[in-house]
């Protein structure tokens, strides 16, 4: 496997592992607070997340490279409130999105067009993922700080048909 390449695929082994962990306090944090339904969201995003390092430790194996299995800095444990940590989880998903660009735009320039290939599934999930979030941060826009509770259901009820 072309070496720049592995580089950056196994920087992304800990950028997916991160989201994972992070979500998962993100979702602690919502569980303690009183929000399951946001909690729900949150668990699952980061078991999706979980998934996306399983996907590049594998391919990079499966394309005779190395996959490192890196430390994990820990995530935050306290956010301000709900809205706040939703435009987190926004940011760091631009944050990723941008990552996934980066290692595209390399595959390019490398001519490893299977990796460019690869990768294409891991675009498309970025739009979807922004646009939820954007989508419930949208919805926490219109509720008064004081009444998320039929969105928090509401988000639960969307998860579970999910
Ligand atoms: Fe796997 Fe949400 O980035």
């Amino acid at each position: 496997m072309n070496k720049k390449i592995e580089e950056l695929c196994n920087r992304q082994i800990e950028r997916e592992g991160y989201s994972s962990n992070l979500y998962l306090a993100m979702a602690s944090w919502a569980e303690n607070n009183g929000y399951p339904g946001f909690a729900s969201w949150l668990y699952s995003q980061s078991e999706e997340e979980k998934e996306h390092m399983l996907k590049f430790i594998r391919y990079i194996n499966e394309r005779g490279g190395k996959a490192q299995i890196p430390a994990f800095k820990k995530p935050p444990a306290d956010f301000k409130n709900i809205k706040d940590l939703f435009n987190e989880v926004l940011k760091h998903e631009k944050f990723i999105t941008a990552s996934i660009n980066e290692i595209f735009d390399a595959t390019l320039s490398e001519k490893d067009y299977s990796t460019s290939n690869f990768l294409q599934w891991f675009l498309a999930e970025q739009v979807e993922e922004e646009a939820s979030v954007h989508n419930i941060i949208d919805k926490l826009n219109m509720m008064p700080a004081n009444n998320i509770y039929p969105l928090d259901k509401e988000i639960m009820t969307l998860r579970s048909k999910k």
